[in-house]
């Protein structure tokens, strides 16, 4: 199969464009698209043919159940049955945006979408370009991240057609995405609602719209019975290539861990990255990348230096850990599911 890529103004799109790629959406392709948080790849959520064709492209174990996105809030009814009343605060509040809320399917969505559950995820993006694609394909569409099965989520065009060309019909190309990693999940099944990922809406945002809600025992990093609630969590995230270790503690110890972890390689023969957290700092290593100084750089950087090490070849990777306040709840639960080892100093 050929991949045709066509370059989409991000503020302005073309509908021509649009269109095109919402035609094969209609005839049960497959097409990648830019959201505010990460590239998808998009089917009709309602076709279980085109459905299977993203499980295949990816490589997605067939549990692993898709989130649907929707550009109208009133589409929601369509999908999702006994929704409790704070949905309507919920996404009031933040859609569109990077929220994603899990609730009772209805039957108008198959099983294959869901991955057998009869809970389903849905979500109204905040990117012109999704929102159009959308509306023109006059479907919600069921859209994991653009990545093949195991690789970091894509935030540009290019990282999707390393992935996934040849295996899909289209990747609109509307430049890097804003936000950087993907959405928050949150349950809404239960009598709590629970947090099932953290993301691109941070929990403090969360809990100030709807109060204290639950946290996921994985988030905080310990082992829980409920882990059927987020199919995903089971399955190994992207770690990359090289050995990521991640180091926690004040900027002065972890910095001094860090040269002494460069030396200890160094001797070791192997090619060491480091990803940087502030511009000041005296790192000499085979790669060193800076990737913000600020919750919202780092998120936007984070899956774009994964891959770049990877293409460094680096046996290594040293990060620093961040404040797990606001986003960096987010970008610590990336770096630890990609993290080799974990280091407090
Ligand atoms: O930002 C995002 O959410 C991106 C963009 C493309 O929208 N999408 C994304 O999809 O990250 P994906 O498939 O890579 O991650 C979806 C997550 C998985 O961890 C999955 O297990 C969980 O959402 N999920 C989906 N349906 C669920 C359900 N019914 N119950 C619990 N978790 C669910
Ligand atoms: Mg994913």
């Amino acid at each position: 199969m050929q991949t045709k890529i066509l370059k989409v103004n991000n503020t302005k799109p073309q509908i021509s464009a649009i269109r095109q790629a919402a035609r094969l959406i209609q005839k049960g392709e497959i097409v990648a698209f830019p959201t505010e948080t990460v590239y998808g790849l998009g089917a009709d959520a309602l076709n279980p043919l085109a459905v299977k064709k993203v499980f295949e492209a990816k490589g997605r174990p067939a549990d692993n159940p898709l989130i649907i996105h929707i550009h109208d809030k009133k589409d929601l009814k369509k999908l999702a049955r006994d929704m409790p009343k704070i949905t309507e605060k919920i996404t009031e509040k933040f859609w569109p945006g990077p929220l994603t809320i899990v609730l009772k399917k209805s039957k108008t969505v198959p099983k294959i979408t869901t991955g057998g559950l009869d809970t389903v995820a849905i979500r109204m993006p905040k990117n012109k370009i999704a929102s159009l694609l959308i509306k023109e394909s006059g479907v919600p569409l069921a859209a994991p991240s653009a990545n093949f099965f195991g690789r970091p989520s894509p935030t540009l065009a290019k990282h999707v057609s390393e992935d996934l060309s040849g295996r899909i019909s289209m990747i609109l190309d509307g430049g890097k995405t804003r936000i950087g990693i993907e959405s928050t999940v949150i349950d809404l099944t239960s009598k709590t609602p629970m947090l099932l990922r953290p993301g691109g809406v941070t929990l403090e945002q969360i809990e100030e719209i709807i109060g204290t809600i639950r946290i996921h025992p994985i988030i905080k990093g310990r082992k829980s019975k409920i882990m059927h609630r987020s199919p995903g969590m089971k399955y190994k995230h992207y770690s990359p290539n090289a050995k990521i270790i991640l180091i926690e503690g004040t900027d002065r110890n972890v910095d001094k861990k860090i040269l002494q972890l460069i030396s200890k390689f160094k001797k070791q023969k192997k090619r060491i990255g480091i990803m940087v957290m502030q511009k000041n700092h005296a790192y000499k290593a085979d790669m060193v990348r800076f990737v913000g100084n600020s919750p919202d750089k780092i998120a936007a950087n984070l899956f774009k230096a994964f891959r770049e090490f990877d293409e460094g070849k680096i046996d290594i990777i040293l990060a620093h850990g961040i404040s797990r306040e606001g986003l960096g709840l987010g970008i610590m639960n990336r770096l630890g599911k990609a993290a080799h080892m974990k280091i407090k100093v």
